[in-house]
């Protein structure tokens, strides 16, 4: 018997026919012109000014001068190949003070990005809130506030009403877990607020404002697809200690579970409403008939999936440390009592954040099993790195293509093992606004050098590209990475 292969390794793992691939961008993140055609201020443009709250005072005031060099972006989409494109629209661009009529210029701009995406065959895929609260509802509360989700209903309303003909997948809110855990209980994020009561009263708004925009966009958009973006984690204990195991389900609670058990079971977890029954104005503000709305049926899950957590009880962390194991100083989430570990010999992105590609494999696993089968897009992927422009004037951003091959095939791994996903959208289009880190984190495939605003495409920008042609991606070796 001869032992000559006769035919070439086949390396290649084909997805299903019809398969959305995307690109992710947000509107504070790239747009700048924050003052420019009426727009109002937003929570982020005050945030960024507050002393110390961004890295470098960085703002959101030009960010990648997308608002006046649009067309370039739409043709770096159209050379990209992509099936569609995921942006979201700025509350104060279109309603500057958050309540009232709608600002025509801001409208037209959407608009002529909608046109422009599908002059180039490029499906919109529509966020309506991205983070960019206008500031005079912040002043009267923000998400901590119930009026907050009717004005975001009338927003909504406006928004449809003008793209709806076009526009055919809405996301309601971009990981309501970041507005409300890292802006109203951590401080991180805008509007910078450090109080566990108004968080989880920010929570519970900013779901109940999701299922108010979904009537609206039935009634004023004919075929409205409409789905909402979670960041969703795999949260591990870091042993069998009760202790662990405990901390990493109240992880688990705070970062999906709250959010996921709502909208897919008509309830918040019970063990996350005593946590937190002590937080003032907390979950009391749930009112008869909330639930209702908020777990009306959706039409698609957005996944962002960045990177996976271990966790101790905070009270073993002297005991890992002594064990060799290097602990987080802190809690990393608000008031969870938790500290994580790192995995030992896992690389990690410029963001500190820990690689692993199959926590994204088992996460979408556990969705389908435990909460529903309906399409899921990963609305997010992706990775910053500390990219340069070499010599030779290039981006050879190997890293990036290696960790976004290791998460497509993460991806494919849940298909074959039947979880219905149908689209891949990479985390960032463009080098950007990177929230508290300022400028000083690249998540784009595309290079921007922020003093002049030119792009210059990355080797991951040309990998994709080949990948979207494709259809397909190679098998991943993460050697090395646990
Ligand atoms: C997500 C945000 C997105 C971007 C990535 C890196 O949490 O939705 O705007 O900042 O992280």
């Amino acid at each position: 018997m001869s032992t000559t292969r006769t035919s070439p390794l086949d390396l290649t793992r084909p997805f299903p026919p019809g398969f959305l691939w995307g690109t992710a961008t947000a509107s504070y993140q790239i747009e700048g012109a924050a003052t420019e055609d009426g727009r109002g201020v937003s929570i982020w443009d005050t945030f960024s000014r507050r002393p110390g709250a961004v890295l470098h005072g960085d703002t959101g005031d030009v960010a990648c001068d997308h608002y006046h060099r649009m067309n370039q972006d739409l043709d770096l989409l159209e050379r990209l190949g992509v099936g569609a494109y995921r942006f979201s629209v700025a509350w104060p661009r279109v309603q500057p003070s958050g309540s009232g009529p709608a600002n025509q210029r801001g409208l037209d701009f959407y608009r002529r990005l909608v046109d422009g995406l599908r002059e180039r065959n490029i499906e919109p895929t529509l966020t309506l809130y991205h983070w960019d609260l206008p500031q005079p509802l912040e002043d009267r509360g923000g998400w901590c506030e119930r009026d907050t989700t009717d004005r975001f209903a009338d927003y909504v309303d406006l928004v449809a009403r003008s793209l709806g003909g076009d526009v055919e997948r809405w996301i309601t809110l971009n990981e309501p877990w970041c507005s409300s855990w890292l802006g109203y209980g951590a401080g991180y994020h805008a509007p910078g607020i450090r109080d566990i009561g108004k968080a989880a009263a920010a929570n519970h708004h900013l779901l109940l404002a999701h299922g108010k925009a979904i009537p609206i966009l039935r009634s004023a958009v004919d075929s409205a697809k409409v789905g909402i973006t979670l960041n969703l984690g795999d949260h591990r204990p870091g042993s069998d200690h009760p202790l662990d195991v405990a901390a990493a389900r109240r992880v688990d609670g705070n970062l999906n579970r709250l959010f996921l058990d709502p909208i897919f079971h008509g309830e918040y977890p019970q063990d996350m409403l005593d946590h937190y029954a002590s937080a003032q104005p907390g979950f009391s503000v749930i009112q008869d008939g909330d639930l209702a709305l908020i777990a009306q049926p959706i039409d698609f899950l957005g996944v962002n999936y960045y990177f996976p957590s271990t966790v101790i009880d905070e009270s073993r962390a002297t005991e890992a440390r002594l064990a060799g194991y290097v602990v987080a100083p802190e809690d990393p989430f608000p008031d969870l009592k938790v500290r994580s570990l790192e995995t030992p010999g896992r690389d990690k992105t410029a963001m500190d954040w820990e690689i692993h590609a199959s926590g994204l494999t088992s996460l979408l696993m556990r969705i389908r099993d435990e909460y529903h089968s309906l399409p899921i897009y990963i609305t997010e992927n992706g990775a910053a790195f500390d990219d340069y422009v070499d010599p030779n004037g290039q981006v050879l951003d190997l890293n990036r293509i290696a960790y976004l091959q290791e998460h497509i095939s993460a991806v494919h791994d849940a298909i074959d093992a039947g979880v219905n996903v149908q689209g891949y959208f990479v985390w960032s289009l463009l080098d950007n606004f990177e929230w508290s880190f300022g400028y000083s984190r690249r998540f784009g495939i595309v290079w921007v050098d922020f003093p002049t605003g030119d792009r210059l495409t990355k080797a991951s920008f040309d990998w994709y590209h080949d990948t979207v042609q494709k259809n397909s991606v190679e098998y991943a070796t993460s050697v090395g990475s646990p």
